[in-house]
């Protein structure tokens, strides 16, 4: 019988339908190559399923993605739907409601310099020597998912003294969330240089005091072997850009992985290269770092190597297929030492009959993938 990998693929938003057909594309050709069929079923969320729908998470959506054996997404959001009313529904909801849903926990976020792009960053080419680095974050807790709300009539809460309104959110954790995430970095450390930073900030919030013991006492208790330092979210923020390459695993909280993987995206020359790996316990879900770019969207000048690297990401997780993406990353690596790029990666050196768009970008991709070598 023939091989079959169902894939949920969600284009989105902005950006993302032009990104998600580059992926498209490089997946029927590995299809090919490796005798693999992979079976694409399109879903939508976010913005456009709010348009569609008026829910950004369709329950037909989350049954399909349940039922794949992994959900690609390309990009959610934009202005169109930007709204502070609480009562109005926003494409981010389907974003953090998948994740939710299917108990994505994990998300893994690798930060590889390739050395064509070493220009391309805003760092020195000294302080990028030898950055490879990957950022765990935990992404169904914390600060995202703790109780918030809105109260009125509050006493002096408005400017002027009087009764007004407030809005809090909160970050709570609990020793089983903090174990299994950490669990997740010291087994990735162990496959790779050995050594996890633990970022908090253990000296102003309980819950990264909780963190901090339930980590510590977990390393001792089965990972003594990988090596463990405390990191406060606000140095290892000046440490990613004053030296890079100290770090092998960083582990965090929901929030300050999201804010660090960003700044990180930039030794990489650009967050349009920064894939991401959501794992768990059910479907995984592979996907760029990056927003939906509205300000781009629908020019054909995306970069799509974020999401390509995601496919990337979903054959080894998922799919077992490293050799097909070893294959991959080597035909993405080629085709940037040639001088290919997309806007966002170009530099001074770059010649302009080789910054290309997105769609061209994935055809090089692709040519380069199928070349005998
Ligand atoms: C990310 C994004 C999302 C997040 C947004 C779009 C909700 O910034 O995946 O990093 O904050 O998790
Ligand atoms: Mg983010």
């Amino acid at each position: 019988m023939a091989d079959v990998k169902r894939i949920c693929l969600l284009p989105g938003d902005g950006i993302g339908p032009e990104i998600a057909a580059e992926a498209v594309k490089l997946l029927e050709a590995i299809g090919e190559l490796e005798g693999v069929t992979f079976e694409l079923t399109e879903a939508l969320l976010g913005g456009v399923a709010i348009d569609e729908t008026g829910s950004p998470l369709p329950d037909e959506t989350l049954a399909e993605a349940r039922d794949a054996d992994a959900v690609l997404l390309a990009a959610i959001g934009g202005p169109r739907w930007d709204t502070t009313d609480p009562a109005r529904p926003r494409p981010e909801q389907g974003l953090l409601g998948i994740r939710k849903a299917l108990g994505l926990y994990a998300n893994l976020r690798p930060v590889k310099l390739f050395d064509a792009l070493t220009d391309a960053s805003s760092l020195k080419r000294e302080a990028l020597e030898g950055v490879d680095m990957l950022i765990v974050r935990e992404l169904t807790g914390g600060l995202y998912f703790g109780e918030s709300a809105r109260e009125a009539d509050v006493d002096g809460a408005s400017a002027d003294g009087s009764p007004g309104m407030l809005a809090y959110d909160t970050m709570v954790y609990t020793e089983a969330e903090i174990e299994r995430i950490a669990r997740v970095a010291f087994e990735a450390a162990r496959k790779r240089r050995g050594k996890v930073h633990s970022v908090d900030k253990a000296n102003v919030l309980e819950s990264s005091r909780l963190w901090r013991e339930v980590v510590h006492r977990l390393h001792a208790a089965e990972y003594g072997d990988v090596e463990l330092l405390d990191q406060l979210v606000d140095n290892t923020a000046m440490q990613l850009v004053r030296m890079p390459a100290q770090f092998d695993v960083i582990v965090t909280e929901n929030m300050f992985g999201d804010i660090l993987s960003d700044e990180a995206s930039m030794l990489t020359g650009s967050l349009g290269m920064l894939a991401s790996a959501s794992l768990g316990d059910g479907t995984a879900l592979y996907e760029p770092s990056h927003g939906s770019a509205p300000d781009i969207a629908g020019q054909g000048i995306a970069n799509p190597l974020a999401m390509l690297l995601s496919v990337e990401l979903m054959l080894r997780y998922s799919f077992g297929m490293d050799a097909a993406a070893d294959r991959l990353a080597a035909a993405i690596e080629v085709t940037l030492a040639e001088g290919w790029r997309t806007r966002d990666i170009a530099d001074a050196w770059t010649l302009p009959q080789r910054t290309v768009g997105t769609s061209a970008m994935g055809d090089l991709v692709v040519e380069r993938l199928r070349a005998p070598r």
